[in-house]
């Protein structure tokens, strides 16, 4: 098998409040192997999208070990981080987060354009990407001028513009309707065995979490793998 692009050890998180430490994580250990598609599942403030912020490099863990392609992040001061962030992470939310004064090609084109590339190859690159996701003819259409789901299928050709190693998504279809929500979901899958990215997906939906290859539920601060027939919390 090969080595895993994400590696937790032993993480915590620990939020200060006015009522005290409140610690969501306790100990978290994950492995993420390429082309895999893993859920997170668990109840509202069991800790999903702190675990997936810690794993995207957003914050540094209480204590714990971060690893990306092997590399303990953990140790790398903040510009290191924010490098690894951009080139080997892509994120997708629950809300789009697509820039509302860009076009589909241009939101996707962006994060090309941070990396360096020229903008007629970005934006070539962009289209191309809408294309495979069927979205040829929105190549020019503001976030606005889309459909909800079409709109996350933007986001996710951009989560993937740079080539990442790591997809993180928190709920990414938890703005969508059913229907919606499982063909974007299908997209989802598709692109994680087309590309081999691996990922880690934060999701209410019981019925898409039967879909991925592993299911992981936040209990208490730890992770419970989760089998096919009990993805329940
Ligand atoms: N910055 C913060 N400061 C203090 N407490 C926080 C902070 N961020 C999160 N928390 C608390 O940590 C707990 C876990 O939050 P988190 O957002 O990780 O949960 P979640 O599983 O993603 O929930 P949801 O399903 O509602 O998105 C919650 O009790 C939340 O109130
Ligand atoms: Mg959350």
């Amino acid at each position: 098998m090969s080595d895993p692009v994400l590696s937790l050890r032993g993480v915590t998180r620990t939020y200060q409040t006015a009522q005290g430490g409140l610690t969501v994580l306790k100990g978290v250990d994950l492995d993420i192997f390429p082309g895999e598609l893993v859920g997170l599942i668990g109840p509202s403030g069991s800790g999903k999208s702190s675990l997936l912020h810690a794993a995207g490099l957003l914050e540094r863990p209480t204590s714990g070990e971060v690893r990306i392609d092997g590399e303990d992040v953990g140790a790398l001061d903040e510009r290191a981080r924010t490098r690894i962030r951009l080139s080997r992470v892509g994120f997708v939310y629950q809300f789009h987060h697509l820039l509302p004064e860009f076009d589909a090609r241009d939101n996707v084109a962006l994060p090309m354009r941070i990396a360096g590339w020229p903008l007629d190859q970005a934006q070539a690159r962009a289209e191309a990407a809408l294309a495979s996701l069927g979205l040829a003819e929105r190549t020019r259409h503001q976030p606005a001028q889309m459909s909800g789901g079409e709109q996350q299928r933007v986001a996710l050709a951009r989560s993937l513009a740079n080539g990442p190693r790591l997809l993180l998504a928190d709920e990414p279809t938890g703005n969508l309707d059913p229907a919606t929500s499982q063909s974007v979901f299908e997209t989802l899958q598709t692109l994680v065995k087309e590309t081999g990215v691996a990922a880690l997906i934060a999701t209410h939906n019981m019925e898409l979490a039967g879909h991925m290859d592993r299911v992981f539920a936040l209990k208490d601060g730890h992770l419970e793998e989760r089998q096919a027939e009990s993805r329940e919390y």
